[in-house]
């Protein structure tokens, strides 16, 4: 009895977005493997591409708090599973990594018993896991991880998640330079206060970004791709950000924020070839002060 699992990375915030929207990319990606095993309880065996960075104890891991909280709620303690985690992206990269491990492992274990719950109600338990690895459950990762897609949390509570559709050709380039933030740290620079003139801008962006994804109409999603709340502020811990948004706009971008926590930056862009040109450019804007970074390209 043993189960493998691919979960996605995930662009969390989308810009004007903070806390509310995400999407899946194709890859990277983590994998799960889980294998049923005779005493009751979750072990963690091997983590593979983490560095040795990440904690073995399942009640620390992002993974295992998922799969514990889930056998919790349906009530099957009696369950024992061993996983090993195969870590496919950096850390602390703003790429959803926590989440895409708390995705694969409470996904991998709900198959491995037959599905008592739908996807959809799988999503509190990988929050859990976010929970643990970095202070707050938000869901704008672990949404779209699950559900793929882009993704709309309307409420927390109530939690209340929502696919958007997306017009049928849509890429994302994401670069993630060879730096770490962590989203603790990028979270509790954040101001507790924001200004009634940037709330109305945000929530302008916000429901301009949506009604261009779902029209489709690239121009609206371009004007819409803006944050004036989130991103001045964490946008001091990347270096060149600045550069490495003109380089994505002046190459033919729609637009190019955060992802998630950072430093990963992310652009959409209506074709393929754009969104490869895009991150070329990118990289080559952080190379320009020595900063090496890795790039991928998503269809969403
Ligand atoms: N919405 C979260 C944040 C995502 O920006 O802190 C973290 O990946």
């Amino acid at each position: 009895d043993s189960i493998r699992v691919f979960a996605p990375a995930t662009v969390a915030n989308v810009a004007c977005g903070f806390d509310i929207f995400g999407f899946a990319v194709t890859s990277p990606g983590d994998i799960i493997t889980l294998t049923r095993r005779d005493e009751p309880g979750v072990v963690i065996t091997d983590i593979i591409g983490d560095g040795g960075r990440l904690p073995r104890e399942a009640d620390r891991n992002t993974a295992g708090i998922a799969i514990q909280t889930y056998l919790r709620h349906i009530k099957r303690t009696d369950v024992g599973v061993e996983a090993v985690l195969q870590k496919q992206m950096p850390l602390g990269s703003g790429l959803g990594s926590s989440a895409a491990s708390a995705v694969a492992g409470v996904y991998a274990i709900n198959e491995l018993l037959g599905r008592p719950l739908t996807t959809r109600q799988l999503i509190p338990f990988a929050m859990e896991g976010e929970r643990i690895a970095c202070g707050s459950a938000h869901a704008d990762n672990v949404g779209p991880s699950l559900l793929g897609g882009f993704v709309v949390i309307r409420s927390y509570s109530p939690l209340d998640v929502i696919r958007i559709n997306t017009p049928a050709t849509l890429f994302c380039t994401l670069v993630h330079p060879d730096i770490e933030v962590n989203t603790k740290d990028a979270r509790f620079i954040l101001k507790n206060e924001v200004s009634l003139k940037n709330t109305i801008t945000q929530m302008g962006n916000v429901a301009g970004l949506i009604a261009g994804l779902m029209s489709p109409d690239y121009d609206l999603i371009s004007r819409s791709l803006v944050d004036v709340i989130i991103e001045p502020v964490r946008s001091i811990l990347i270096p060149e950000f600045n550069e490495v948004k003109q380089a994505a706009v002046d190459n033919g971008a729609l637009g190019c924020s955060i992802s998630g926590s950072g430093p990963s930056m992310f652009a959409l862009s209506r074709d393929a070839e754009t969104a490869e040109r895009v991150g070329a450019a990118m990289q080559q804007a952080f190379l320009s002060v020595g900063i090496t970074s890795e790039a991928y390209v998503s269809e969403i």
